[in-house]
C-alpha cells in the first residue's frame, strides 16, 4: 500500500481550502441571500444567477451506478485537463520533483509540468509504440511522483500492454494516473475495476471523445478516497458550470445512445485505416483503438499542406519522437472520410 498523504506537498497537506456558500449551507429551498448572487435573474434567459453545485453530486451519483465506484472515489473537473494539472499542483514540488511520461503521448502531461516548473522524465515507447517497461522502472528516482500512462495512447491510437502497467503499479511508490480519454473505442476493460486493489492508481477518462462533449468541458478523475478529497480540497470552488453539469446529468440516461454511435466511429475507423492502406502515398497505417488513425506518409509536411489547401484539416505528427512522417487522422463522417481519401489518392496529380 502506497502511503498517500506523505506524497503530497507540504503547503497542500496543511492547506485549509475555500469554504463556499454553498459548501457551508447545503439545502436547497429557502431565500439565498449569502452568496452575492443577483437575486433579480439572469440577464439572459435561462435561470442562471445562481452558483452550480461545486462537488457535482447528482453527475457522481449517476457515474457511481454506472461505473461502479462510490461517489468518493469520482473528481468531476473542467476536462480531464483540469485533472493533469491539479495533479501536479497537488504532489510535485515545483523545482525539486518529477513526472515521468512516455513519448510520444498526449502533450498535456509535459505542458501541465512546465506551467508547475515540474522535471519531465522522459521515457520514450518502444517503436512499436510500447512501453519499454524495464527502462521505465530503471529511470524512476526518489522525486519522480507521478507516472503518466496514456492507454489508448495519443497519437499512436493503441492499448498499451496491461502486463506492463501492472508491472509498472507494482514497482512504484508514487502515483501511476492511467489516461483513458479514447477507453470507449475498445473492447477492454477500463483500469477502473482495479482501483480497489491499488490505491496508487489513478484513471482520467472524459465526455470529451465517445459522448462527443468537448465544448462543455468535463472529465473525470477516479482514484482512492484520499486522493480524490486532495482534488477536491485544491478545485476552483465551482470548477464546473451549471450548463455543463445539466447536460452531463441529461446525458447519462443516454449510454445506450452514446455506444451506438461509438460503434458508428468504430466501424468507419476500421473502414478508413483499410482504405488508408491501399494508398501509394501511405507507407504504415498503426493498429487503433482509438477514433483516430496515425499513419505513416511519403511526404508528411507536404501532404498536409496539399490537404490543408483541399480545406482538410489533420493533425502533422511528424516533428514528435517516433512520429517521423506521420499524419494523424481523426475518423470522421463517412462522406467526410470519402472525401479524404478522395483527395488523398489525387495527391501528386
Ligand atoms: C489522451 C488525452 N487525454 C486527455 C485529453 C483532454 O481531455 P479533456 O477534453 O477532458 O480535457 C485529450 C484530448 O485530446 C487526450 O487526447
Amino acid at each position: 500500500m502506497t502511503n498517500i498523504k506523505s506524497l503530497l506537498r507540504e503547503n497542500i497537506k496543511c492547506l485549509k481550502p475555500y469554504s463556499s456558500a454553498r459548501d457551508e449551507y447545503t439545502g436547497s429551498i429557502g431565500i439565498f441571500l449569502d452568496a452575492n448572487e443577483n437575486s433579480f435573474g439572469s440577464i439572459p434567459a435561462g435561470d442562471l444567477n445562481r452558483y452550480p453545485d461545486p462537488h457535482q453530486q447528482e453527475i457522481k451519483r449517476k457515474l457511481s451506478k454506472i461505473k461502479n465506484v462510490n461517489v468518493e472515489n469520482i473528481f468531476i473537473g473542467n476536462g480531464s485537463d483540469e485533472a493533469i494539472d491539479l495533479f501536479m499542483r497537488a504532489f510535485c514540488e515545483p523545482g525539486k520533483e518529477s513526472i515521468m511520461i512516455m513519448p510520444p503521448t498526449y502533450g498535456m502531461y509535459k505542458v501541465a509540468a512546465d506551467i508547475n516548473n515540474v522535471n519531465v522524465i522522459e521515457v520514450p515507447l518502444t517503436n512499436t509504440f510500447q512501453i519499454a517497461t524495464d527502462y521505465v522502472i530503471n529511470n524512476i528516482t526518489q522525486s519522480t511522483k507521478l507516472i503518466f500512462i496514456c492507454s489508448p495512447n495519443n497519437p499512436s491510437g493503441n492499448l498499451l500492454d496491461r502486463k506492463s502497467i501492472l508491472k509498472i503499479v507494482n514497482n512504484f511508490n508514487g502515483l501511476v494516473v492511467i489516461d483513458e480519454a479514447y477507453i470507449d473505442f475498445t473492447a477492454e476493460e477500463s483500469w477502473i475495476s482495479e482501483l480497489k486493489s491499488f490505491n496508487n492508481l489513478v484513471v482520467l477518462q472524459t465526455f470529451s471523445k465517445a459522448w462527443g462533449l468537448a465544448n462543455i468541458r468535463v472529465g473525470m478523475a477516479y482514484a482512492n478516497e484520499i486522493i480524490i478529497s486532495v482534488l477536491n480540497k485544491i478545485k476552483y470552488p465551482y470548477n464546473v458550470n451549471g450548463v455543463s453539469q445539466q447536460i452531463i446529468i441529461d446525458a447519462l440516461e443516454s449510454e445506450s445512445k452514446k455506444n451506438e454511435v461509438v460503434n458508428r466511429i468504430i466501424f468507419q475507423r476500421d473502414k478508413l485505416a483499410e482504405a488508408l492502406s491501399t494508398l501509394s502515398i501511405i507507407e504504415e497505417v498503426f493498429s487503433t483503438d482509438s477514433n483516430f488513425i496515425l499513419a505513416r506518409v511519403k511526404d508528411a509536411n507536404n501532404i498536409y499542406d496539399y490537404l490543408l489547401e483541399n480545406k482538410i484539416i489533420v493533425r502533422n505528427r511528424s516533428n514528435i519522437i517516433n512520429c517521423k512522417e506521420c499524419l494523424r487522422f481523426t475518423v470522421g463522417r463517412e462522406e467526410e472520410n470519402n472525401k479524404l481519401l478522395e483527395i488523398l489518392s489525387k495527391y501528386g496529380e
